[in-house]
């Protein structure tokens, strides 16, 4: 017993270690106060021999975001609101256990495949590849154990715009995906009060790669309340109407004249309940994939924020072409969450940045294939400011 626990000491003293080292390093090449140094502290158990970690990221605003190893996970998020408050604006849990209770997707990152595949069948080069149903008939956000439940390996990164790299190599067939694919995501928290995540993955077989992060916002503070007086701005003028099990039609809809009209800034509340509206009723609210007025691949802007009372404004650059909005119509109150609270009907909402939902199977969607000697590079900057 008393071995045991001295094991345990030394693994942990050799973390602070090499904390100290990477620390020491960044100061030497750059002026980087003491204080925005990458804490760690344990996150939880995932095995006997395996622990999670949770990695501070601060900037010298005083933003400060969380991130587990244990599926890529911003676990907090502080942003100032227009007193110049920071507080938390991301729906979690307080220690992995939460999460391994089976939360959905609470600001997880997502793979192999974001969002659904019909019937969780594709076809790539001839031959087909069935995937696991975990939504109803169809395959969601990577199967049963996604990005999201896997433990990545991580590489703190002090210094001014402090960073979090990821790394993971999903098997060949892992969740019925072909090929082995190698993952990087970088997490930097800017001196503007961003967060950018830069997604990277090769192949050695051909695969379908669509990575995403699944933060569910509530800016108002408090993750006490729901996002219905939250105003939003999406620079789509189409979306991707759904059949009743949130699969595309294959149909890019104009939103003119819809409440999928986000081209100006609306409440979210103001047309969410208009079951008149088919795809509405679908949805049960909003989860549908809008695609940008702008196609390129350049960083643009896809979606604006504004929460009235806290003032706080979320922008959401990305270099991917479409981002799904769901508006948290799953919360049902049945999860504690961080401190207690219970996270209830639409107290969150999600602005996922990613490839059209069910590409593998819709081949007038731009593609997400990935082939041996390409590389899937993608970028979403998240962006905090208020708006007094
Ligand atoms: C989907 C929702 C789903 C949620 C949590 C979103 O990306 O669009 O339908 O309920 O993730 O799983």
């Amino acid at each position: 017993m008393k071995k045991r626990y001295w094991l345990v000491a030394s693994f942990w003293a050799g973390m602070t270690l090499l904390v100290a080292c990477e620390s020491k390093k960044a100061e030497s090449t750059q002026a980087s106060s003491d204080s925005l140094k990458i804490e760690q502290t344990a996150f939880g158990k995932i095995s006997d021999s395996t622990q999670a970690t949770l990695y501070t990221l601060k900037n010298a605003n005083g933003m400060e975001v969380k991130i587990s190893d244990f599926g890529g996970t911003i676990v907090s998020w502080t942003a100032p609101n227009k007193d110049g408050k920071y507080e938390d604006i991301t729906l979690g849990c307080d220690s992995l256990a939460g999460y391994q209770k089976g939360v959905p997707y609470f600001g997880a990152l997502i793979g192999r495949y974001g969002n659904r595949i019909a019937k969780g069948q594709f076809t790539l080069e001839g031959k087909t590849y069935t995937l696991a149903k975990n939504n109803g008939a169809n395959a969601l956000h990577g199967g049963l154990k996604g990005f999201d439940k896997v433990l990545w390996t991580a590489t703190p990164i002090a210094g001014e715009e402090p960073a979090l790299k990821l790394t993971y190599t999903a098997k060949d067939g892992e969740e019925g995906y072909p090929g082995s694919l190698s993952i990087e995501v970088t997490y930097t928290l800017t001196k503007d009060n961003s967060l950018k995540i830069d997604y990277k993955a090769t192949t050695d077989k051909a695969t379908v790669v669509n990575l995403t992060n699944h933060a569910y916002f509530n800016l108002k503070g408090g993750l006490n309340s729901d996002i219905l007086d939250h105003e939003v701005t999406l620079n789509a003028d189409k979306f991707l109407p759904v059949d009743n099990t949130l699969i595309p039609t294959g149909e890019l809809r104009p939103v003119a004249g819809t409440p999928f009209d986000f081209t100006k800034p609306f409440k979210i509340g103001a047309r969410i309940n208009d079951t008149k509206d088919e795809q509405i009723k679908f949805g049960l609210g909003y989860d549908h994939c809008w695609v940008l007025s702008d196609s390129s691949s350049n960083l643009k802007l896809a979606a604006t924020v504004t929460e009235p009372s806290s003032g706080r404004v979320l922008e959401v650059f990305t270099t991917e072409p479409a981002i799904q909005f769901y508006t948290g119509n799953f919360l049902d109150g049945t999860i504690t969450g961080k401190g207690g609270t219970i996270y209830k009907h639409r107290f969150g909402l999600c602005l996922e940045t990613q490839h059209y939902p069910d590409s593998p199977n819709q081949a007038k969607f731009p593609t997400t294939v990935l082939k041996p000697g390409q590389t899937y590079q993608t970028s979403t900057v998240y962006k905090f400011s208020v708006k007094k």
